[in-house]
């Protein structure tokens, strides 16, 4: 087998570099602080902790793998938003990682709730959030979801269509209630990670384009529509987003729209949604600002532009997600094989396998998103060595972090930990492979408490009823 020379992987034969990004660590056992959540720490031992409990007796007690969430780092993120951007609604987005624990959680801290199928939010509901406050997205919703927020009295249904309009007319029509109505806009800007991209029109599915003029059309629509009330514009311009200059972008295009809608159709809006999408740490690559003073530039921005045209500040709202709660959560993996396989050139990776994998996150293939990890469960005095994690599902683009100094004594019973999986990796899990989706464990003051727990092979089966022909 080869192995990394002693001296570091850089100086043995053959070896690969990884991206140019990833530093070879003096110490592969140390953690990287910013990439963790803020309870968890390596003991006396090596062993990774949070909240004071070892990721072995989590293994043991619950099993890998397990989406790990330090509820106290989650509620000082929700918190950090709200304090941050003060007098705004903070909504947090329910899609990157939505269960009745967390939805109490978001409402206790003082944030909203943007949600976006039913089955969101059935669990809202189920947790007891104020429908008031929940905010309904979507760019295809059924009649069904709709007649059912409208039952609720959700505070805000976010337009995506033409045809959503028309059939929120017919619900509203002649049922004597009225149907809070933003309208979703785009605004010609796409973010991505460190880079955005202001256009005149987007190629997208979602909400109307400002620049076509069917923004405004839509604004028109649902004025002349006696059963909904016209409060405001939405626009969400992307993910991963490291400051504020795509907002900026965004802002000016929509608080132009809010004008015109005033002058031209004499309504003026209460409210701007500026969306989520703001970024997180995920690798060393990444260096995100703190909510204060996202919230500082977002303000001095909005002001600006209102000034400019002349109009109040209307009341604004975010939707972050991901930032709440990404850091929040990380995967704890048992390893299950490592493999040396020989590449071209006399160059060779090490494929660590784990118990998990794209059913439990897809974003490496999806995305191509790099994460990060550690060996949780000791530590080790073996050189660092570049290493592949990969899952156990049946494609060879089943890989969790494409590239990691890990000890290179990394072994099968070895537990290792990916840190950022809070947001969009649960939410996005999958049975590939029939595999069982794994469960979320709140980790609190030294105690652990199951807030999802994991599927069971009779849960696969139950939905398999077998089609037996009458
Ligand atoms: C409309 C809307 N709001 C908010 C979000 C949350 O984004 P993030 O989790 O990146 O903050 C999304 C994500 O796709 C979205 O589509």
């Amino acid at each position: 087998m080869v192995r990394a020379h002693e001296a570091g992987w850089a100086h043995a034969e053959g070896a690969l570099r990884g991206p140019a990004w990833l530093r070879e660590p003096a110490d592969p056992n140390a953690l990287v602080e910013h990439l963790w959540s803020t309870n968890v720490a390596k003991d006396a031992s090596g062993e990774l902790t949070v909240a004071g409990v070892p990721v072995s007796r989590i293994a043991e007690e619950h099993g890998t793998p397990a989406y790990v969430l330090d509820e106290d780092d989650f509620r000082g993120r929700a918190r950090a938003f709200r304090d941050g951007f003060a007098g705004w609604d903070v909504y947090y987005a329910g899609k990157a990682f939505l269960c009745t624990a967390v939805a109490r959680w978001v409402a206790e801290e003082g944030l909203c709730l943007d949600v976006c199928s039913e089955g969101e939010l059935a669990v809202a509901l189920r947790a007891g959030v104020d429908p008031a406050r929940i905010g309904f997205h979507g760019n295809n919703k059924s009649v069904r979801a709709l007649r059912r927020a409208l039952e609720v009295g959700v505070g805000r249904i976010i337009v995506d269509s033409f045809h959503e309009i028309e059939r929120l007319t017919e619900l509203t029509t002649g049922a004597g209630r009225r149907a809070p109505v933003m309208i979703r806009v785009t605004a010609g800007v796409e973010a991505h990670t460190h880079e955005y991209i202001a256009t005149a029109h987007e190629d997208q599915k979602f909400g109307f384009s400002i620049t076509s003029g069917d923004a405004l059309e839509a604004a028109r629509r649902v004025l002349a529509a006696d059963g909904l009330e016209l409060r405001g514009l939405h626009s969400h311009i992307g993910s991963q987003i490291f400051d504020s200059a795509g907002f900026e972008v965004a802002a000016k295009r929509v608080l132009a729209l809010h004008a015109r809608v005033a002058s031209e159709l004499g309504h003026t809006m209460l409210e701007t949604d500026l969306g989520g999408g703001f970024g997180i740490a995920y690798t060393t690559q990444d260096d995100p600002s703190t909510p204060a003073v996202l919230a500082a530039e977002m303000r001095a921005i909005v002001e600006h532009e209102c000034r400019g045209l002349g109009i109040a500040v209307p009341h604004l709202s975010i939707e972050p997600g991901r930032a709440i709660v990404g850091p929040s959560t990380f995967t704890l993996y048992e390893v299950g094989t490592v493999k040396e396989v020989a590449l071209d050139g006399g160059a060779s990776r090490t494929y660590v396998s784990v118990d998990g994998g794209m059913s439990d996150n897809i974003r490496t293939a999806l995305y191509d998103a790099d994460y990060s990890c550690t060996l949780a469960s000791r530590s080790s005095e073996a050189a660092p060595e570049l290493a592949r994690v990969v899952g156990h599902h049946c494609e060879a683009g089943d890989i969790v972090v494409k590239d990691e100094f890990l000890p290179g004594d990394v072994a099968p019973g070895d537990l290792l930990a990916v840190p950022a999986t809070g947001a969009y990796c649960r939410s996005m899990a999958s049975n590939y492979n029939h595999a069982l989706r794994p469960p979320v464990i709140a980790v609190r003051d030294g105690l652990t408490r199951v807030v999802v727990r994991r599927e069971t092979l009779d849960d696969l089966l139950a939905t398999d009823v077998g089609g037996s022909e009458e």
